[in-house]
């Protein structure tokens, strides 16, 4: 098929508003329609190979790539270490950040730690008295003030709003300009012309209407937002585009430690994660996450230890296995901070290669400290707990492992294993097991005599 290439030249042409008919001069009549006053100017285009004008709608500015001006993100540290490096530097001026978790996870908590650390940093964006504004939906000012002192923040540079009309508080963000606005929560906020409250379409606009003041008024604003167990920001899933970046904040509510990391990031990468460990006194970082994991570690067969990547940063986690022996047909798998999937498919792995007899055998598997694994790195050790509770045979207490399993039980590398194998070492781990010393799943249960 030929393209046509359709050579054109603009032109004012008069269309009639009534039947569209166009003509090259103006006219009192149509001359189609017959109507009086309805020819008007538009904006059209000759087809010169027709030789018709076509009518357009008026062009959008176009600019070259190279002429566009930038100015250099800033950077504005939260205080917060662990909140930083999730977010790859800082908060953005005019940024706007979701911040997502289940109920009673410890949102409100994070928000009041980054509020007053924030408000304590110098630095150097213009700032009114009040250096963060806190618009509280959900609490009163009393049980604000309550819980911030519960964490022993004073408030000096931190200002409170609570109201829950979007507009009343992107006009009190505009007039204030404070150096962060935090909105807890957005499923709270509700536009002045809605009522139905919780409606997608009032969160949207609650989202967009403040997510446009941010950038109007330079000031960076952070929302939270309320999330599901499927962690599908019970609606705010629709937010994502709207804001700059998503921050997902998870951990077992009743564990100790929490995890904060992004699921997307204008500003930077989505790679890293931050730790946090919930106390009396609101929520402490956690700098050597490695060495927290496993102060309470197990010496019962099932038990192992492996080491995840989670951005630069090399994580040593426990992985446990139970398996218990079952009459019933179908065995039950179970798997906490692993996906149940990947765990019916190494079964399964080990069934056809290693000859071991899983479908007699209920079986569970729990990542302790409330960690979620993402990586494939951590197939092996996964097997290996199976195969050490299977057998009731416990595994080196010096052992770490580590290294994707591939459907034929071969073992595939993963990124950085020097890595990995230098954090083990910091923390007494001298033996490891991994795709760089063991070419299948079967050499290795050869090796840990599991066979
Ligand atoms: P919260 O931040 O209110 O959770 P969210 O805003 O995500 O719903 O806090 C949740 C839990 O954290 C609450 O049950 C009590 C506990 N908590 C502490 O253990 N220590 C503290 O200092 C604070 C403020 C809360
Ligand atoms: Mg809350």
């Amino acid at each position: 098929m030929r393209t046509a290439v359709i050579m054109a030249t603009t032109k004012t042409i008069f269309a009639c508003q009534k039947c569209g008919a166009q003509t090259a001069k103006w006219a009192g009549r149509c001359f189609e329609c017959g109507a009086w006053g309805a020819m008007s100017e538009e904006l059209g285009i000759r087809n010169k190979e027709s030789g018709k004008n076509v009518l357009r709608t008026q062009p959008g500015k176009v600019m070259a790539l190279r002429d566009i001006k930038t100015t250099a993100s800033t950077y504005h540290d939260t205080g917060i270490g662990e909140v930083d490096r999730v977010l790859g530097g800082g908060i953005t001026q005019g940024g706007v950040y979701l911040l997502a978790g289940e109920p009673g996870i410890g949102k409100s908590t994070l928000v009041a730690q980054i509020a007053n650390a924030f408000s304590i940093v110098p630095r150097t964006i213009p700032r009114s008295s009040a250096t963060t504004l806190y618009i509280s939906a959900e609490e009163s000012p009393e049980q604000l003030k309550v819980r911030f002192n519960r964490m022993g923040i004073t408030g000096d540079h931190i200002a409170v709003l609570t109201d829950t009309t979007t507009e009343t508080v992107a006009a009190t963000i505009e007039h204030l300009k404070p150096a962060l606005a935090i909105v807890d929560s957005i499923q709270m906020m509700s536009p002045e012309e809605t009522s139905d409250a919780g409606a997608p379409t009032k969160l949207r606009a609650s989202t967009a209407l403040l997510a446009e003041t941010a950038k109007r008024a330079g000031v960076p604003i952070l929302l939270i937002g309320q999330v599901t167990k499927a962690l599908d920001i019970a609606g705010p899933k629709s937010l994502e585009h709207i804001v700059d970046v998503v921050l997902i904040f998870e951990g077992d509510r009743d564990g100790r430690y929490r995890l904060l990391r992004a699921a997307k990031n204008r500003f930077g990468s989505t790679d890293e994660i931050g730790v946090f460990e919930m106390t009396s006194q609101g929520l402490r970082e956690v700098k050597n996450p490695s060495s927290a994991f496993l102060e309470t570690r197990s010496d019962a067969p099932g038990s192992i230890v492996t080491c995840v990547l989670e951005g630069s940063r090399p994580i040593l986690i426990e992985i446990q296995a139970l398996a218990c022996q079952t009459h019933f047909p179908y065995p039950e798998r179970r798997a906490s901070g692993f996906d149940v999937n990947r765990l019916n498919m190494l079964l399964a792995i080990l069934t056809t290669n290693c000859k071991l007899k899983a479908e007699s055998y209920d079986i569970h598997i729990n990542i302790t400290s409330g960690f979620k694994i993402r990586e494939p790195a951590a197939d092996l050790a996964v097997l290996l707990a199976i195969v050490s509770s299977v057998t009731e045979k416990p595994l080196p207490h010096d052992l770490i492992a580590f290294g994707e399993v591939g459907l034929g039980g071969e073992l595939r590398p993963v990124r950085d294993p020097e890595r990995r194998r230098n954090e083990a070492k910091k923390l007494g781990f001298t033996s490891s097991v991994s795709p760089q010393s063991h070419k299948t799943l079967h050499e290795i249960l050869t090796f840990l005599k599991l066979t």
